[in-house]
C-alpha cells in the first residue's frame, strides 16, 4: 500500500550520500516518491557509483526522476510543491551552498527552489545538512589515483580499462567522467587507485551557522542523521 508523496532532493554532497540512499531505498518501498537532482547532485551520485541505485527507484507519475539539467529557469515542476500536492520534502544530503541559499531565501536551483515552494504550500520540508557540528568529521571519498604507488607503467592497464575515458595516466582520475564502477581498481596492479577512501575535514563556521538558521524557517525541520528520516513515515 502507498502510503506517503514525497520529494526527495539529493544536492551534490559526498557525505551523508551512501546513507541517504540506503534510506531513500527503504521509504520508496512503501511511498510514491519523486527524486530531484541539483546538478552537482547528479555528478556526484555518478562518482560515488550510487546513480543507477537511486534512478532505478523511479518510473511512473509521481515517481519522476527530476534533473536540474534537464530544466530551464522556472522549474515548473516546483509548483507541485507549490500546490501541496506532496506530504513531504526532504532534502538529504544538503550541501552547505544548498543550505546558504536556503537561508537567504534565494531560489535559484531546482532544489532551492523547491524548498521554496514547498513552503509556499505548507508542505513539511526535512533537511540534512552536511555542515551541522563545529570540529572534524570524517568523510569518504570516490575513486582516487594514488600518486605515490602509481608505478607510471609504459600502458596503463587501468586507464585503457575504463570505458568512461576517465582514467589521466599519472595525473588523476577525472571525477567529471568516473561513474564509480569501481573496475579500474581491480585492473591497476600496483593497487594504485583507491575508492571510498576516508579522509578528515574541517566543518566551517559559516557553513554551520547556515545549517542551524535553517530551523528559523517555518515549515523545516533540520536532521542530523538520515536514519532520523524514518520516524516521520
Ligand atoms: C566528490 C565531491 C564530493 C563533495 N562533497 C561535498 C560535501 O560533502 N559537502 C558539500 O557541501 N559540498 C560537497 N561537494 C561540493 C558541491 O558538490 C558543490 O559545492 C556544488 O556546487 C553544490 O551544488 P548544489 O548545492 O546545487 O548541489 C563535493 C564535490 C565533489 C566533487
Amino acid at each position: 500500500m502507498i502510503h506517503m508523496r514525497v520529494g526527495w532532493a539529493i544536492t551534490g554532497a559526498g557525505h551523508l550520500l551512501d546513507e541517504s540512499v540506503e534510506i531513500l531505498e527503504k521509504i520508496a518501498k512503501n511511498n510514491k516518491v519523486t527524486v530531484f537532482l541539483s546538478n552537482a547532485g547528479e555528478e556526484v551520485l555518478k562518482m560515488y557509483g550510487l546513480y543507477e541505485r537511486v534512478t532505478g527507484l523511479t518510473g511512473g507519475y509521481y515517481n519522476e526522476l527530476v534533473l536540474d539539467s534537464d530544466q530551464r529557469f522556472s522549474y515548473p515542476i516546483s509548483g507541485r510543491l507549490s500546490l501541496g500536492k506532496y506530504d513531504l520534502l526532504i532534502v538529504s544530503p544538503a550541501t552547505s551552498n544548498t543550505v546558504a541559499k536556503i537561508v537567504h531565501g534565494i531560489s535559484d536551483t531546482l532544489i532551492t527552489n523547491s524548498v521554496a515552494q514547498a513552503g509556499k504550500g505548507n508542505v513539511k520540508t526535512l533537511i540534512v545538512p552536511v555542515d551541522l557540528e563545529s570540529g572534524d568529521v570524517k568523510t569518504i571519498l570516490p575513486s582516487k589515483l594514488e600518486l605515490e604507488r602509481c608505478a607510471d607503467c609504459d600502458v596503463c592497464i587501468a586507464s585503457n580499462s575504463c570505458e568512461q575515458g576517465a582514467i589521466i595516466p599519472k595525473i588523476e582520475i577525472n571525477l567529471s567522467k568516473c561513474i564509480g564502477c569501481g573496475k579500474c581498481k581491480d585492473y591497476c596492479p600496483y593497487n594504485a587507485i583507491s575508492e571510498g577512501k576516508i579522509v578528515t575535514i574541517h566543518m566551517r563556521e559559516v557553513d554551520i551557522k547556515n545549517s542551524h538558521k535553517l530551523v528559523l524557517i517555518e515549515g523545516i525541520d533540520v536532521l542530523k542523521d538520515p536514519k532520523e528520516l524514518l520516524s516521520y513515515f
